[in-house]
């Protein structure tokens, strides 16, 4: 493959039960020679996928057109001492945001109540059930994904702890107000429209949110004045505790996450 070799790409699944390999071909590469290339590194790549556009829709699917290998391509990922199984054709995973996922992990503390939003397969609730002693809920719109999550309960042996729920985040949460510890809204491209639902969700208007969002230079600025606009018209106020660029989508776009502590704006 010579220079090619340098093409990324990323492998769901693991060497035990067989992997996946998404890869991104520039033109004028022969994309099966690609495809032969990346099964011969690592023979337990079953299937090559190569993507055919950007993610789209409010299932955030990228279209993958299989290149090499089977037409099955569910796989169990290994990350961090838990399991994940999906299909990447039917739903949202990126094996890139292990560390992001990791890092939240980190930050929560045993005892408390999570919401996650826009759960997907489930890779932040289980990231967290399998260290911490918590309770959570997870939210997702796609029936698909739903499924997924609830076999990744299961197979991470979590079920006592972990709670998915199929809906829109907009009509399943307002019977959720007021219950959670901490929220966490992995939409970067969205979740700037649920920050009423997600305050709304904090026990007594306290707690942590971490809001990821999108956008050029200014994307820091930007999402803390989305955010705390709306705190604001609530009565709450909303500090950053931290914030950093999670990974760039393409030059100076990037995603980001602000970590916010949300309070009574009478108590500040
Ligand atoms: C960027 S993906 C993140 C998925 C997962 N948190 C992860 O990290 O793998 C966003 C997810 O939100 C879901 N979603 C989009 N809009 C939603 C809504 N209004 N309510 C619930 N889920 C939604 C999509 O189907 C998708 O699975």
């Amino acid at each position: 493959m010579g220079s090619r070799l340098r093409i990324p790409y990323d492998l769901i699944g693991s060497r035990e039960t067989g992997a996946v390999a998404i890869v991104e071909v520039p033109e004028g590469i022969d994309p099966t020679e690609v495809a032969e290339e990346i099964r011969r590194r690592h023979p337990h790549v079953r299937s090559v996928l190569l993507k055919a556009g950007s993610r789209e829709g409010d299932y955030r699917i990228r279209p993958l057109k299989l290149l090499a290998g089977s037409e099955q391509t569910e796989v169990i990922h290994k990350e961090h001492g838990y399991r994940i199984k999906l299909d990447p054709r039917v739903v949202y995973f990126s094996p890139r945001e292990s560390s992001e996922r990791q890092m939240i992990a980190d930050l929560v503390r045993d005892g408390e109540r999570i919401l996650v939003m826009f759960a997907g397969v489930g890779p932040y609730a289980i990231a967290i059930a399998v260290r911490k002693e918590v309770e959570i809920v997870g939210i997702e719109i796609n029936p698909i994904a739903v499924r997924y999550f609830q076999e990744n309960v299961r197979l991470n042996k979590v079920g006592y702890k972990v709670f998915p729920i199929e809906g829109d985040v907009s009509f399943v949460t307002p019977a959720m107000y007021g219950k959670f510890d901490r929220v966490i809204m992995p939409l970067p491209k969205g979740a700037y429209q649920f920050i009423h639902h997600a305050l709304r969700s904090l026990k007594k208007g306290q707690g942590i949110i971490h809001f990821y969002y999108w956008g050029g230079e200014n994307a820091f600025s930007m999402a803390t004045s989305l955010f705390n606009e709306k705190a604001h018209s609530m009565g709450l106020s909303a500090t950053p505790l931290s914030m950093r660029r999670v990974s760039s989508y393409a030059p100076r776009v990037y995603k980001i996450r602000i970590d916010f502590l949300v309070r009574p704006a009478s108590l500040t």
